[in-house]
Formats: structure tokens, sequence, C-alpha cells
């Protein structure tokens, strides 16, 4: 393990005014996507939007990295340059989703349990070779009646702290995503309960597996109110609740922290980490890793058209730029009327 280079590439990640692109959809979340736009899932029409996101200009000075899906990491620009060789050259640092995906588990009806751990030595090796130069591992808890069990939180911050040791040891800094889903009726303060006991159970595990805590990042999601719940907390609310929570239970030697958007809009997303990094103070960087908040704009404004491809590249430096300034707090709402 290389102390040094794992640092220096985790604060890359989390370098001022930017943040991170997910665009590491598994074959069935892509077709999701697509479907919306009424766009078959192929293997060029996946390359095609990717590249429409990557090659976009100005991209580079919001975007500090791109996590990619396997067939992703392989593909190549139009001009037969690979998407991790190009990112790179623009400064922009690779990263690969290594998990398998969450999978029922067994005897916790409701609960999952994330998988990938088989053979992970043997990839990370072959995907530091292609260029990453960090993972992604997602657990998922979700919220519901009798559940979470603390059995499942544990099970999944003990996989995520193994997957952040092999990680480190072949030099790639691994994001630790522990992701509360808000698709229930629980309250916010039932959001903080249950992202409180994982957090505690996760930074646990990672010190077990002697994980080096400067050399990683983590990706949690924001203290907010499931969907369904009919009251709804205020951005205020959600940005102080998941600053509390997250002072508590996240060490300071922790580079960053880069939020999941986890179905909030692209515009709710912006304000409430606007609204985090105006609390000030904290002892850690307060960025994105954003999926959906970062990319929905541009997926519509593309629709899969190539005479659009410049209506989606737009929309997505837009929000990318937005999202950037939200990372030193000088966003404000009034900029989404504005264009790009
Ligand atoms: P969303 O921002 O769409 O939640 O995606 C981020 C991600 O990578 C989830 O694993």
């Amino acid at each position: 393990m290389d102390r040094t280079q794992l640092e220096s590439t985790a604060r890359g990640m989390v370098a001022q005014d930017k943040g991170i692109l997910a665009a590491d959809e598994s074959g069935g979340t892509i077709k999701k996507r697509f479907d919306a736009i009424n766009l078959q899932s192929t293997e060029e029409s996946r390359r095609g939007y990717r590249e429409m996101l990557f090659t976009t200009p100005g991209a580079a000075d919001y975007i500090s990295g791109v996590i990619f899906y396997d067939e992703t990491l392989r593909q190549k620009t139009k001009d037969g340059v690979s998407f991790p060789e190009y990112l790179t050259k623009l400064g922009i640092i690779p990263g690969i989703k290594v998990d398998t995906g969450a999978k029922p588990l067994a005897g916790f009806p409701g609960e999952t349990i994330t998988e990938g751990l088989d053979g992970l030595r043997e990839r990370l090796a072959q995907y530091y070779q292609l260029g990453a130069r960090f993972a992604k591992w997602r657990a998922v808890i979700d919220i519901a009646d009798g559940i979470p069990s603390q059995f499942a939180i544990d099970a999944n911050a003990h996989a995520l702290a193994r997957y952040a040791a092999l990680c480190q040891e072949a030099n790639i800094v691994p994001i630790v995503e522990p992701e509360v889903l808000m698709d229930g009726a629980h309250t916010l303060e039932r959001c903080e309960q249950v992202t409180s006991a994982t957090l505690a159970s996760v930074f646990q595990q990672l010190h077990s597996h002697r994980i080096h805590l400067e050399g990683m990042i983590l990706k949690p999601n924001m203290v907010i109110a499931g969907k369904k719940c009919p009251t709804r907390a205020n951005a205020q609310q959600v940005a102080e609740a998941t600053v509390r929570t997250l002072r508590r239970y996240v060490p300071s030697a922790v580079p960053g922290i880069a939020f999941l958007s986890g179905g909030q809009s692209a515009a709710e997303a912006t304000e409430h980490l606007n609204l985090m990094n105006k609390i000030g103070g904290l002892p850690w960087q307060l960025t994105f890793s954003y999926g959906r908040a970062l990319q929905d704009e541009a997926l519509r404004a593309w629709g899969g058209k190539p005479e659009s491809l410049t209506a989606g590249q737009k929309a997505f430096f837009r929000r990318a730029k937005l999202v950037g300034l939200a990372r030193s707090g000088s966003y404000s709402a009034k900029q989404e009327q504005e264009a790009a």
C-alpha cells in the first residue's frame, strides 16, 4: 500500500469546486434510464451517451472524477481513445464500480447484502492497469417496519471494510458508500437514527480492518425524510441534520465526503449541498458524487438524438457548474432560472 499515492488521489477526488460524476449504471439501470427517453439500450447507445457526457467542453472545471461501470471503462471515444485515457488527459480521475449488486440477505426478509468480494483482488489489479485510481462499493440499507436490523447493518459494514482493505492494498482509493434509502415513508428523525447507526458500524469496521482513513472517501446519503413521508423537512433542516450526523460519526482524518443524490431532484441536491457548505468550519471537504442529479437534465436534453448532442452537453455543463458552486456555498436558487 502506497499511502502517499492514496492520499493524493483522495485529495484530488474532492478538490475545491469539483465533485464526482457517477456514471456507473449497470446494464439494468441504464436501460431504465434510456426507457424514459424511448431509447434502446445497446452497447453503442450506451457508449454514445457516455461520450456525450465525457466530452462536454469545460466539464473538467467542475468534475474531478468519473465512476465507470466495467463495460464503459473498456469503451472508447469515436476517435479511438479509451474513456479512462481521455479523462486522465483532462485531469479527471477514472474510477470503477466493483460491487456486483445488493442481493437478498438470507434469513432477513426485506434486507440486502452487497456482493462482489470473490475475486476482487484480481479484478482490482486489472482495473488499475486499465487506468482506474478509485473504486466504489454501494451497500443498501432500507427503512421500513422493523428494518433495518443491526445484523444487516453490521454485515454490510463488514463487507464494505473488506472491500476497502483490498482497494488500498491495490493503491486504489475506496469510495465507501453505505446508502440509507429515501424510498420509504419515514421521517427525517428516523433517517437520522438509521444513518447514525450505519455510520457508527461502518467506521468501527473500517478501524478493525486497518483502513487508512486519509486514503478513502465516504459516500453517504443526506439525512432526509423518505419520499412518501407526509411531513417534508425544509432544506435548511436537511443540511443541519446531515452535518450534525456526519460530525458525530465521521473522523476528521477522512479527507472528503461525496454525497449521492438518491432520488432528490437536481435542484434539491444542489441546494442541500450548498447549505451544508455554507455552515462552514467542517473538518472534511463536502462534495457530490451524483448520478441522477447530474445526468437527468442532460439525458432529457440529448434524448438519444445526434442533433441534440450540444443541447445535452449544455445541460450537463450547467448542472455541473451549479453543483460546483454549491461546493463553496456560492450557489443561489435563483440560478435555476438562468441558462448555462
Ligand atoms: P444517485 O446520485 O443517482 O443516487 O447515484 C449515485 C450513486 O452512485 C449511487 O450508487
